[in-house]
């Protein structure tokens, strides 16, 4: 039987079922070289459970007899792929202790599904709030969900929620300027990513993220970058900000070209934008964004995790790895 109960975390108040948890968090340093960053990683995981994880994954996504013979040709990709992101990819290796070719898969194999639902809201003092469900079918990311927090001269630079192996982030969030998520427009290939990433050199959806979390200055420049940079396949990018009317959802292709939509963007589901109807303006807070990304079928079977996060207030960002929502 799944109860409900209520945790309090500092103001708000999350219910969640109690077969619901809280993901692993770990700081990751970004003076660290890039080869040694992810280390700490294998203090939270037994590396065993981190090989099998990874190879169910790859198995689900890439036929094995094409894994055998693409296994020298994405070696060969190796050097194309630009830092940290190779170095950091080649640390993971590692200390996974196993092929390279198979963690540069890893990254390229997550085909977040389209059913992804992302939403920005506002309060009617004008805060706002980013809220997240990532779906995907597969049962072994819920243990492998982990909120990463990317540490630069000793403070908070950005953080996020990703997977073990992964180095891109699909959901993050940079103090005081913006949050983000991304969801899949259509599903893209493996290796359509593969050839996109190295022929064009563009960049992974995931990683591009990153970079803008890293390097944007503030909610305008955030999405100047998300709109402009060429990146491997379609997307929608979410982001919220800081101050009143700071939210919109950007539809990418590939080369660049984007529509910006404004505040109030809502992506995913009618039952979300019916749920938010019904919780009304003067209701919405973190803990109301939660229940509308727990309603049936917005969060369902495949919903590996829930992200509620707000600029603003950095410290209320909050994952909850869900447990087969019904
Ligand atoms: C996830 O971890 C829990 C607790 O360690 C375990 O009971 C469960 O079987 C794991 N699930 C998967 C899919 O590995
Ligand atoms: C992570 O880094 C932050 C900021 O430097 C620090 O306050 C926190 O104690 C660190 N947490 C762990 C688990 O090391
Ligand atoms: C939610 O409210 C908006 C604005 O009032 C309206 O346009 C939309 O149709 C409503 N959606 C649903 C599903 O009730």
């Amino acid at each position: 039987m799944k109860l409900q109960i209520c945790l309090f975390l500092g103001v708000t108040v999350f219910c969640v079922s109690t077969a619901d948890f809280s993901p692993p968090v770990v700081n990751i340093s970004l003076d660290a070289p890039a080869y040694q960053r992810w280390a700490p990683l294998k203090n939270l995981y037994d590396i065993d459970f981190l090989r099998k994880a990874a190879a169910e994954v790859i198995d689900s996504t890439v036929p094995k007899w094409v894994h055998e013979a693409v296994k020298p040709i994405v070696k060969a990709l190796e050097k194309y792929i630009p830092q940290p992101y190779a170095g950091e990819i080649q640390g993971m290796a590692s200390f996974y202790g196993t092929d390279i070719a198979d963690i540069v898969l890893l990254n390229f194999a997550y085909e977040v599904s389209a059913f992804c639902t992302s939403i920005v809201t506002q309060d009617t003092k004008g805060n706002i709030y980013h809220g997240r469900n990532l779906d995907y079918p597969h049962d072994v990311l819920r243990n492998l969900t982990l909120d990463v927090v990317f540490i630069k001269n000793g403070q908070v630079a950005y953080r996020g929620t990703t997977f073990a192996g992964y180095v891109g982030l699909w959901t993050g969030q940079s103090p005081k300027k913006f949050t983000v998520s991304g969801n899949e427009r259509n599903k893209g290939h493996w290796w359509e990513n593969i050839i996109s990433a190295v022929l064009l050199k563009s960049s992974p959806v995931s990683w591009l993220v990153r970079e803008t979390l890293e390097s944007a200055v503030d909610f305008q420049d955030a999405v100047v970058r998300l709109a402009k940079v060429p990146i491997i396949t379609d997307v929608y990018y979410i982001l919220g900000g800081v101050r009143a009317g700071e939210g919109v959802v950007i539809t990418r292709d590939r080369s660049g070209s984007a529509d910006i939509w404004p505040l109030d963007p809502l992506l995913g589901k009618d039952v979300a934008m019916k749920a938010l109807n019904a919780t009304g303006q003067n209701h919405i807070s973190m803990d109301s964004l939660y229940k509308v990304l727990s309603v049936n079928p917005v969060c369902n079977r495949i919903t590996v995790y829930t992200t509620v996060m707000s600029a603003a207030t950095p410290e209320k960002y909050t994952t909850f790895v869900r447990d087969m929502c019904m």
